[in-house]
């Protein structure tokens, strides 16, 4: 139980890698906040982790709006009592079509930074105060390999992703003076639905993605959870402003 009674958010934890990160957390020990814009299929991860014998709340947040994160986090602490750990998932990763980067509109690119960064940004301000109080607290924000390997074709995606590490090492800056640390994890090509219904993928982009990697295959959901669990625990402690590639060896940077 490397996670006992350590209270997490995770956003975007209703599905694919967020619900992987939330079941792990709650296996170990952690009471887990699945905060998400699709409240249904939050409701669906808290039930299961209540299940399992755990303690979760859903909380449906849209991570680019203000309010409702604050909300988020007030919400956390009124049921828990404080916030130990902020992994910052969410994210517009389903659906997105691969296109020329000309073709992109504004509109996509804008709600693309709203979500992805401005989101990230507005859970951090929100958190990080209740770790201040506490003395210690982990953020884990995601990245992406995408931005490391230059992939083509999800330019509003893959510039998103690298602002991501720009804001965790920045950031791990200002708060490490308060005992809080601020990491990134850059998966690597993952098997979550959303990646499986890429639109505009091309044929054979699983075999390509995957003789990429040193260890011959794509990233699984599961592969994730020991870098998250790792960095949200004591043992991470000291630890701040880093990146962790979790993909199998493709990205060596
Ligand atoms: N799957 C991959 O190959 C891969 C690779 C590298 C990085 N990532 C990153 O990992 C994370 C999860 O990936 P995934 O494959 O599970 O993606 P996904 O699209 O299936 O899941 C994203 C989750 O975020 C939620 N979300 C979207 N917009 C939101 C908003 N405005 N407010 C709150 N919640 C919102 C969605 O409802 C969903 O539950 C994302 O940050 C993604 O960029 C994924």
């Amino acid at each position: 139980m490397r996670l006992k009674d350590k209270v997490a958010i995770i956003t975007g934890g209703g599905q694919g890698l967020g619900k992987e990160y939330a079941v792990t957390f709650c296996k170990e020990g952690a009471k887990v906040v699945i905060a998400d814009i699709n409240i249904d299929n939050a409701k669906e991860v808290e039930k299961t982790l209540i299940d399992m014998g755990g303690e979760a709340l859903a909380v449906k947040v849209d991570v680019s709006k203000s309010d409702e994160v604050f909300m988020m986090a007030e919400k956390t602490v009124e049921k828990f009592g404080k916030i130990d750990v902020l992994v910052n998932n969410a994210a517009i990763y389903y659906g997105v079509a691969m296109k020329p980067f000309d073709t992109i509109s504004e509109e996509e690119w804008e709600r693309m930074f709203n979500v992805n960064v401005k989101g990230m940004w507005l859970c951090i301000k929100a958190a990080a105060p209740y770790m201040k109080q506490n003395g210690k607290g982990k953020i884990i924000n995601i990245s992406s390999g995408t931005w490391l390997m230059g992939i083509p074709m999800l330019l509003h995606y893959v510039t998103t992703k690298a602002a991501v590490v720009g804001m965790t090492r920045a950031l791990s800056r200002e708060l490490g003076e308060y005992g809080v640390c601020v990491n990134s994890i850059s998966p690597g090509f993952t098997m979550t639905e959303a990646s499986k219904t890429l639109p505009g993928r091309p044929p054979g982009l699983d075999e390509m993605m995957a003789q990429q990697t040193a260890l011959g295959r794509n990233t699984e959901p599961t592969d994730l959870v020991g870098a998250a669990v790792f960095l949200a625990s004591d043992a991470s402690d000291f630890i701040t402003g880093q990146m962790i590639n979790v993909d199998g060896g493709c990205a060596m940077h």
